[in-house]
């Protein structure tokens, strides 16, 4: 099974899965749940997915194990120290996927490590902080995101992190919405639940993720509505095309729902989008205004 633990062993790393995050964090416990259930962790068991977990604290070498200061130049709040933050990335990241710390290793006894040089850390290997600052978590960014092998997610905390993480460590910056969280933890987990639905195999069916609202199965339109038993409802009955058993009527009903979904929750959308002639004819008819952009 390839799901990492925190036991840690410098000789025997978790073989590696498509997909494996190192995520960096002062509270690792948060993720016990999220990872623990559902698609992820049918995902980690199939070998597709693996997550490590590493515990910013444990890479302080102080008596008080301090992550985070008052900042320069005063001004409320706390601010994350860098040492701790790039002493874990770069001994994590240049070990093989799958290699945590060894507890008996923490705080006194850590791999050596230069505050003065920079470690190289391997190509092809994004290094995410999550931050409000960031460019927006879409479904592109997480179709872009899952081709990677390994992924290295840094979740801030207190008022936000020393510049020099940005700087020297971080090769991107990823906000999960225009709102702000306690910390990164909750954004990570976001971040790795969206990138495993795009693990091939992940979702046990077909299309998996490509069939999502916003993906390209979808052509980028909202998904429309889904029904199941029981045919009625408080007196609501499932639409009888779905009960046709007419594949060519059920899909392009299930169009026309998503053309109508996606005009009236997301309109702009739809002028991004390539549309069929037989779509525009559609939108039109529902009180579409926007002009045709393209050729056609
Ligand atoms: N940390 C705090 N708020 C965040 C957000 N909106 N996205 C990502 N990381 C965050």
């Amino acid at each position: 099974m390839n799901k990492c633990t925190n036991a840690g062993n410098f000789d025997m790393p978790e073989p590696s899965a498509v997909v494996h995050f190192d995520i960096f964090t002062l509270f690792p416990s948060m993720f016990a749940g999220p990872l623990s259930e559902s698609i992820v962790k049918r995902a980690q068991e199939a070998g597709l997915l693996s997550v490590a977990l590493h515990n910013i604290r444990k890479y302080t070498t102080d008596r008080h194990h301090i992550c985070d200061e008052p900042p320069y130049g005063g001004g409320g709040g706390m601010v994350m120290k860098p040492d701790p933050i790039i002493r874990a990335v770069e001994t994590v990241m240049t070990q093989p996927p799958g290699w945590t710390l060894p507890e008996e290793k923490a705080y006194g006894d850590l791999p050596p490590w230069s505050a003065d040089r920079p470690t190289p850390l391997p190509d092809a290997m994004p290094m995410v902080l999550l931050t409000p600052q960031g460019r927006r978590l879409t479904q592109d960014v997480v179709a872009e995101l899952s081709a990677y092998r390994r992924i290295g997610l840094v979740c801030g905390r207190y008022e936000g992190v020393d510049e020099r993480v940005r700087t020297q460590l971080a090769t991107d910056e990823i906000s999960i919405g225009d709102y702000v969280l306690s910390g990164g933890e909750l954004a990570a987990m976001v971040l790795v639940d969206a990138v495993t639905r795009w693990i091939p195999g992940a979702l046990g069916h077909a299309m998996g993720a490509h069939r999502d609202s916003h993906s390209p199965g979808l052509d980028g339109l909202l998904e429309g509505p889904q029904y199941t038993r029981p045919l009625v409802f408080r007196g609501e009955t499932v639409p009888e095309v779905l009960l046709s058993g007419h594949h060519a009527q059920v899909a392009a009903w299930r169009r026309q729902q998503a053309l109508l979904r996606t005009l009236r929750r997301r309109p702009e959308f739809l002028s991004n989008l390539t549309l069929t002639d037989a779509d525009y004819a559609f939108l039109k008819q529902h009180g579409w205004r926007a002009e045709r952009t393209q050729e056609g």
